[in-house]
């Protein structure tokens, strides 16, 4: 009875709904269920404000949605529905569109339930492929492409990478590995990116930052573009450096109660940054009963699986909370029973390799946040990326090694610099030869940031980083490291088909103000079956950075005391 009470209510007021055009997006299937198809349903997002002068907050809004297969929205929709939202949920709105068919595109539009002149934009969404669709025939028998960024930080530049993956690349599918907000602060007003709030501590100041960041053109064209697959979160979506109970900010090596902008516990803040990511990204909660779990898997036919893993907040053992335990760290580095991921998570990992090439998939795409290959830059690992978890990062390698796991692709974010790799072990040196790629057996492709700034000193030119990669490629350590770049903030993009993935890395001109200008930086193959970046790398010339083939071998390579 109660309930027939506020759908009353609502039915009177919500004819102020104002939908916030910058806020629709949807995406695919996401929720995680073990053995469940997730090729006849799409996740639709929108947020439906009631309009000033608004009525109490405490009042629901309902927001009808319809989807159609076409983008003029004529005949009759696949499916329709209702739904209500509140001040609880910050006014954002999830639903489910059903019976869908698999790999197919779809547009789909929100109105307010009480005046259909209200309307949302119009967004582009799809399904992806049933799992047993056969290989050749995953998206229509045409090459999938997986459009892949991290690190957005809004005072730091405009979003120009999603623009740009959204007008000028074929992208179908939106991957974000984290680093989609920050939390901090900082001087973005002399380009016109000053962000709101402080730093951010409580629900409402999680909720600001990702009602701003949603203003950026380049990112409301790409969530209008096609479905988003995200994992949510490396550190900043709540706090730098977080581990499972702690962060930098308030140096919290095991109970974390000292983040002193708000007074409030690190346990507080982070279940604040993540209810405020569940309202806002088009994600569902995989398990009811784990309400952490963001890590999950994706059949794409008999293509690929996708991959995505929590190697941040989930059940990450202590990492270097700033750098006064960094030594410490290093130290326990190689501790066995050290996790990044959890022994859940890490388990389920391993499980959902093997069932992939059990059930004959062909590529086993890993959507994580941090750097994999052992990096040396300038004497120093980062300790908190996978350098800190040696024994994790070999208990991986080994399982794909050993039990023979083709196609291995990893794919990170968090540094704000392209590296790609060959996987062998590290330090390696009897199996695995840098020059031909013999020995590998995996690949990684790191990405830049969309905006956050460069490891080697924000804007730095591309000469000047160039001079620092030509040292790291050359560094005996870095022997899978085959090329860095570390000027350019942009993204990439993997376009899969049966026999090969090309990743192809893009450049952006100039992210201090809003514009499409960019270009394609280096080019990499993998072929089916190889395990290692096709030779020769980037067939031989790249657009910006440097790789290891053209720098010799024994270029010097100096202490940290040359770090920049
Ligand atoms: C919706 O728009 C149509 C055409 O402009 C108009 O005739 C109708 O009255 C409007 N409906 C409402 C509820 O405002
Ligand atoms: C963190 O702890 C270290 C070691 O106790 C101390 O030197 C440093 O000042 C602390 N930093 C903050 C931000 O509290
Ligand atoms: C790892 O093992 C060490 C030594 O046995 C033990 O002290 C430590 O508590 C263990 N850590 C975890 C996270 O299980
Ligand atoms: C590789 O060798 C370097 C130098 O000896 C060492 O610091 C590093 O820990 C080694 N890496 C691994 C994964 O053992
Ligand atoms: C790069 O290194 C070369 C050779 O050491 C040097 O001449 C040049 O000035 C450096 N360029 C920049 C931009 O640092
Ligand atoms: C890789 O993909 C890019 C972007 O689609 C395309 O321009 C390029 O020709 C491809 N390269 C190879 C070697 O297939
Ligand atoms: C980027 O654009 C801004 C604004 O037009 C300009 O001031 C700046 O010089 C440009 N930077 C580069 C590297 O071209
Ligand atoms: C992207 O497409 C727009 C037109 O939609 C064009 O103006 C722009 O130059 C293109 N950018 C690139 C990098 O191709
Ligand atoms: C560097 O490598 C070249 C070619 O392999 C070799 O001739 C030269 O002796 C090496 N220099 C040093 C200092 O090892």
């Amino acid at each position: 009875m109660l309930g027939q009470l506020w759908v009353i209510v609502a039915l009177a007021v919500s004819a102020n709904a104002l939908f916030d055009k910058n806020l629709v997006y949807r995406s695919p299937f996401i929720g995680y269920k073990e053995g469940d198809p997730f090729d006849d349903s799409v996740l639709l997002w929108t947020r439906a404000v009631p309009l000033p002068p608004g009525p109490d907050q405490s009042i629901p809004v309902c927001v009808s949605f319809k989807i159609f297969d076409n983008s003029q929205l004529s005949g009759g929709p696949i499916d329709s529905g209702e739904a209500f939202t509140t001040y609880d949920v910050d006014f954002t709105v999830k639903v489910e569109a059903e019976h869908l068919k698999a790999d197919t595109q779809y547009w789909y539009q929100f109105a307010d339930c009480t005046n259909s002149n209200t309307t949302s934009p119009v967004g582009a969404t799809r399904t992806i492929s049933a799992p047993n669709t056969p290989a050749n025939q995953v998206n229509g028998g045409k090459p999938l492409t997986l459009a892949v960024f991290s690190c957005s930080q809004f005072q730091n530049g405009w979003f120009n990478a999603y623009g740009i993956a959204a007008h000028n690349t074929s992208a179908d599918i939106f991957i974000h590995l984290g680093d989609y907000i920050y939390e901090s602060l900082g001087s973005g007003a002399k380009i016109g990116r000053e962000v709101l709030g402080r730093e951010l501590a409580t629900v409402f100041d999680y909720r600001q930052r990702l009602n701003q960041y949603r203003t950026d053109p380049g990112l409301i064209d790409a969530h209008l573009a096609g479905p988003w697959i995200t994992v949510w979160q490396d550190d900043h979506e709540v706090a730098d450096q977080s581990w499972k109970a702690g962060t930098a900010d308030s140096n919290d090596s095991t109970t974390g109660c000292s983040f002193s902008p708000s007074g409030a516990c690190f346990t507080d803040r982070k279940l604040a940054g993540v209810r405020a990511y569940h309202e806002w990204m088009p994600i569902r909660q995989v398990d009811v009963s784990d309400k952490l779990r963001i890590w999950r898997n994706f059949q794409i036919g008999q293509l690929l699986d996708l991959t995505m893993l929590d190697t941040r907040q989930y059940d990450r053992d202590i990492t270097d909370v700033s750098l006064y335990i960094q030594s410490f760290i290093n130290s326990i580095a190689d501790v066995q029973n050290r996790t990044m991921m959890g022994p859940e998570q890490e388990a389920w990992f391993y499980n959902t390799l093997s069932q992939s090439k059990q059930r004959g998939a062909i590529w086993r795409v890993v959507g994580q946040q941090i750097v994999f290959t052992q990096l040396d830059e300038f004497g120093a690992f980062d300790v908190d990326a996978w350098d800190g978890y040696r024994a994790n990062r070999n208990r991986i390698l080994d399982h794909i090694h050993d039990n023979q796991i083709s196609n291995v692709v990893i794919l990170s974010g968090d540094s704000h610099a392209n590296w790609v790799s060959d996987l062998a072990h590290p330090n390696d040196t009897v199996n695995y030869d840098p020059v031909t790629g013999e020995g590998s057996f995996a690949v990684e492709f790191a990405g830049t940031a969309v905006t956050s700034s460069s490891p080697f000193g924000n804007g730095i030119t591309p000469a000047a980083a160039d001079n620092l990669s030509r040292i790291l490629v050359a560094d005996p350590l870095n022997r899978d490291l085959q090329w860095s770049e570390a000027s350019y903030r942009g993204f990439f993009t993997l376009t899969i088909d049966t026999e090969k993935i090309n990743a192809t890395y893009w450049a952006m001109s100039n992210t201090s103000f809003a514009n499409l200008d960019g270009f394609p930086s280096a080019e990499f193959i993998v072929q089916k079956g190889s395990n290692k970046i096709a030779r020769p790398v980037a067939s031989g010339s790249v657009k910006a950075g440097v790789l290891k083939a053209s720098v010799p071998a024994n270029t010097s390579v100096p202490t940290s005391s040359a770090a920049p």
